[in-house]
């Protein structure tokens, strides 16, 4: 018999080639281009056999209707990666969590690990139902980084290994663990198969053996997974459609605060995020995010007027956003100066840059500014990236109040979504918005305009609400009434609409 053909396959899309080349026809990518050996010859005959009927059992078809089980939830205890997970982890699925080297998956995870070791579901009282299998670092490290969690006592269990066969061995039986957690999927491998560890087919063929080990014995199968440069998932989106639920761990390396992102959940509601901060002892849950994302600004805003804990200083407005089902206020900070260069500047940090683009756009066209012609730096205070539309008209109020210096008062949060025309456009969840608002001290709402329900809304959270319904209404509000010359002299160029 022939031996089995090398072949090249693309890292990035998984394309097979015949022979090596520098660039990937398929996806366009570089040097992506790595042998592998098939996994092993079809079994004579079946491909030739093709869509034959024989061999095959046919399927038992069942009706829409019929009772249906709600997958029994496992709790760790830790309420944000629950929450993130939709509410604990089901049994029998499979979760990627994704994240950049040292962001602090392997700490979550051990510290996932350990609270459900004791065994408090329904395997109650049962040690060991948790196992940890690390193929990145060796035992004592794993023993010194529980020890600085302050879970070292805890009963789960623990090996270093790689290679897939072990683990399958070790845990296919009666009394599996409740969670696995697989340290990380690009460590592991499967001696069927040539391929280096960390290559596509290894990653997708050691994930396909867990996963289906994971379903039969019904446990929770974690796997980590790295981030490649681009920040997706090595190995690559194949991993993604695979798992039943991909969850995304990102934080500024500055910043302490760590969020956990529901990317995809066949169990739950994506776009949760589970905030966590990073201390000496792990992570620590932070149940109101709004507070520690405004709290630098509160303790600066203090000094400067003492009035309600607020800053008044320019360029800076608070969104009231809402991540998943529940509302986060954050600081969006603008600055604006005039452009040194010919081409002005733009740098933006926990936004998308091309809505920047279009609300300068709007601005300048629209309401008759010249903001477009600035240096514009835009910043979200905390190390959180927003992605919702609603977040335009904060972004909007940080812009013009930075260009005008004219603050926007402490106690005004804002919110709105902006269409090309400069129209503000009322946005989802406004009562959860307020509410929360409310909570936190603010008094004022700068939001789209009311009608009816958002009005009544306001008034049960006892804001105050000023309702805009195109964008030159607000700049308005923040442009100074007196003297537009004095201040403004030495401003960057503005209002001139030639
Ligand atoms: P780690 O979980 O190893 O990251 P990952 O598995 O995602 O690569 O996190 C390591 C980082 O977390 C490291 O920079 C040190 C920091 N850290 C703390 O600040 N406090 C702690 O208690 C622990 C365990 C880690
Ligand atoms: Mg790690």
């Amino acid at each position: 018999m022939a031996r089995p053909q090398a072949r090249f396959v693309c890292q990035q899309c998984a394309a097979v080639y015949p022979k090596w080349t520098g660039r990937c026809d398929g996806c366009g990518a570089w040097n992506s281009l790595i042998e592998e050996l098939p996994r092993e010859e079809l079994p004579s005959g079946l491909a030739k056999r093709g869509s034959d009927r024989r061999g095959g059992r046919s399927l038992g078809f069942v009706g829409l209707t019929g009772p249906s089980t709600l997958p029994p939830r496992r709790e760790t205890g830790i309420a944000e990666l629950d929450r993130v997970c939709g509410g604990g982890f089901v049994p029998g699925s499979a979760i990627l969590v994704g994240g950049d080297p040292g962001i602090g998956k392997s700490t979550l995870l051990l510290q996932a690990a350990a609270a459900v070791a004791p065994g408090s579901g329904p395997s109650s009282g049962r040690p060991g139902t948790a196992a940890y299998i690390t193929g990145e670092e060796a035992v004592d490290q794993v023993r010194l980084r529980a020890e600085r969690l302050g879970v070292a006592d805890s009963p789960m269990l623990l090996a270093t290994a790689s290679n897939v066969r072990d683990i399958i061995a070790s845990l296919d039986r009666e009394g599996a663990p409740e969670l696995v957690v697989v340290d990380s999927i690009q460590t592991m491998y499967l001696d069927t198969l040539d391929s280096a560890p960390g290559t596509v087919s290894q990653v997708r063929a050691a994930a396909q053996e867990l996963i289906r080990l994971a379903k039969r014995r019904g446990f929770v199968l974690v796997l980590v997974g790295h981030v490649t440069k681009e920040g997706v998932i090595a190995g690559p989106r194949v991993l993604e459609h695979m798992v039943d639920t991909v969850l995304y761990f990102e934080g500024e390396r500055g910043h302490q605060f760590r969020i956990l992102r529901a990317v995809k959940n066949r169990f739950g509601a994506t776009d949760e995020i589970g905030v966590f901060e990073m201390s000496d002892r792990g992570l620590v849950e932070v149940p109101n995010p709004s507070a520690l994302f405004l709290a630098g600004r509160a303790a600066a805003g203090a000094e400067v007027t003492g009035a309600a804990g607020m800053g008044q200083v320019s360029g800076s407005a608070v969104f009231a956003g809402m991540e998943g089902t529940r509302p986060v206020l954050v600081e969006v900070q603008a600055l604006v100066a005039p452009a040194v260069l010919g081409t002005p500047r733009r740098a933006v940090v926990g936004w998308d840059g091309t809505r920047l683009a279009m609300i300068t756009a709007v601005l300048d066209a629209r309401c008759g500014l010249s903001v477009g012609t600035n240096d514009i730096y835009l910043n979200i205070a905390g190390g959180l990236r927003i992605v919702e539309p609603a977040a335009d008209l904060a972004v909007a109020a940080a812009l013009v109040s930075a260009l005008t210096e004219t603050p926007v008062p402490g106690d005004t949060v804002v919110f709105g979504e902006i269409a090309l025309s400069g129209d503000v456009r009322p946005v989802g969840h406004t009562e959860a918005r307020l509410k929360e608002a409310a909570k936190l001290g603010f008094a004022q709402a700068w939001m789209p305009i009311r009608r009816g329900k958002r009005r009544e809304a306001a008034v049960a959270a006892g804001l105050e609400t000023s309702p805009f319904d195109h964008l030159s209404e607000l700049v308005e509000r923040l442009t100074p009434k007196r003297s537009p010359l004095g201040p403004l002299s030495r401003q960057p160029r503005i209002g001139v609409a030639s």
